[in-house]
């Protein structure tokens, strides 16, 4: 009896001492393990006598009892401080700075909307916006495309299913429903450009179903072709970086302006590379022309007192002419091997004063 106190407190008390889970299990294996003490004990109950077994037994097997929880006690107390301690070792803080392993990067077509908006801004433009999803009547109508007109067709617009009146929205096909809206919202003088996503059905090499275009429009009194001529000379020039670029005015048809036209500036490109503002070819830069005096209507100002010009022009192709991207379709590919290789530092944002590109 004194024995198997005397035992008891032995191993309990080594329990207790064991510092880690692999010192606990040494002391299991010396008490319950094949020669252990306890397991010693156990064994000795098969040769006494039926009485002695009677008395012994429940005394040996209440020890073992004891000696085991006192083992699960212990080792579930060690886990515990285990995990604790890798818990300790292993904290996060989560407001040190990132490890530079892979640096995020700005898109080159957001760079050069941020370039296009550094530009205007500086000449006084305003940013304005408007829904990806339009109405018929602000990408097309009041724009004096008329009902039905083929012009409606080259667009390639995706609609959506009719309402119940029969109304189809759309994804909008370029940013010049912006020009309505602000005609609509604002009181003229307006000098604004409109930067944003535009959708059309076309896929290849220059072509994507999204592609970003900026849009531009002036309106005030006395506006003419010189205005905007300036204007637009001027942009060519800050957005190429080159003071000597000649740009021509070649006679084109859009619906909403009247004359119309399409801005060319003059390239080289001998040996596959792109110099603008020399050389034999030219280079498509974007559309533009007199506002409509139809739009002007349909935006409820008077034609014989407000007049203005407008522009619009495809961001992506100007990024990849700008930058030498040549396929489109990679623009949209999310590759984080030609962002790394394309994209721009976050802290290379375009401004007047800072530079451009
Ligand atoms: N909306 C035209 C397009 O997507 C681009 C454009 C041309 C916009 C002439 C204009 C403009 O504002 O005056 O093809």
């Amino acid at each position: 009896m004194t024995d198997l106190a005397t035992l008891e407190a032995e191993i309990v008390s080594a329990v207790q001492a064991s510092a880690d889970l692999a010192g606990l299990d040494a002391v299991r294996v010396t008490v319950l393990g094949k020669s252990g003490s306890i397991s010693a004990l156990l064994k000795g109950l098969g040769s006494m006598g039926p009485d002695e077994r009677r008395e012994q037994g429940p005394l040996i097997n209440g020890l073992r009892d004891r000696v085991q929880a006192a083992l699960t006690e212990r080792k579930t107390a060690l886990e515990a401080a285990a995990l604790d301690a890798q818990l300790a070792a292993e904290r996060l803080d989560l407001t040190l700075p990132a490890p530079p392993r892979r640096r995020g990067s700005v898109h080159p077509t957001m760079q050069v909307m941020d370039e296009m908006t550094a530009i205007f801004a500086e000449m006084g433009f305003a940013v304005a916006d408007g829904p990806d999803i339009e109405d018929d009547f602000h990408n097309f109508t009041a724009l004096n495309f008329p009902p039905k007109h083929p012009a409606r067709e080259t667009h390639d617009t995706f609609f959506f299913s009719p309402n119940e009146a029969g109304e189809r929205m759309l994804l909008r096909t370029h940013t010049s429903p912006v020009q309505i809206r602000t005609m609509v919202s604002q009181t003229p003088p307006i000098r604004i450009i409109a930067p944003g996503r535009t959708y059309r059905k076309d896929s290849d090499q220059t072509h994507t179903p999204m592609f970003h275009q900026v849009e531009g429009l002036v309106i005030d009194r006395n506006i003419h072709m010189g205005h905007l001529k300036w204007t637009l000379e001027t942009f060519v020039g800050r957005f190429f970086e080159t003071s000597d670029v000649v740009t021509r005015f070649r006679p084109h048809h859009f619906p909403f302006t009247e004359p119309s036209a399409e801005l060319d500036v003059q390239c080289d490109r001998t040996g596959g590379e792109l110099k603008v503002g020399q050389g034999s070819s030219w280079l498509e830069v974007l559309g533009c022309g007199m506002v409509h005096p139809n739009v002007i209507k349909n935006c409820g100002l008077d034609p014989d007192e407000w007049q203005g010009f407008a522009f619009g022009m495809g961001v992506d192709r100007l990024a990849m002419l700008k930058y030498g991207v040549p396929d489109l379709r990679d623009m949209f590919a999310s590759d984080v091997r030609w962002l790394a290789h394309y994209g721009f530092s976050p802290f290379a944002a375009p401004s007047a004063a800072g530079g451009l590109s």
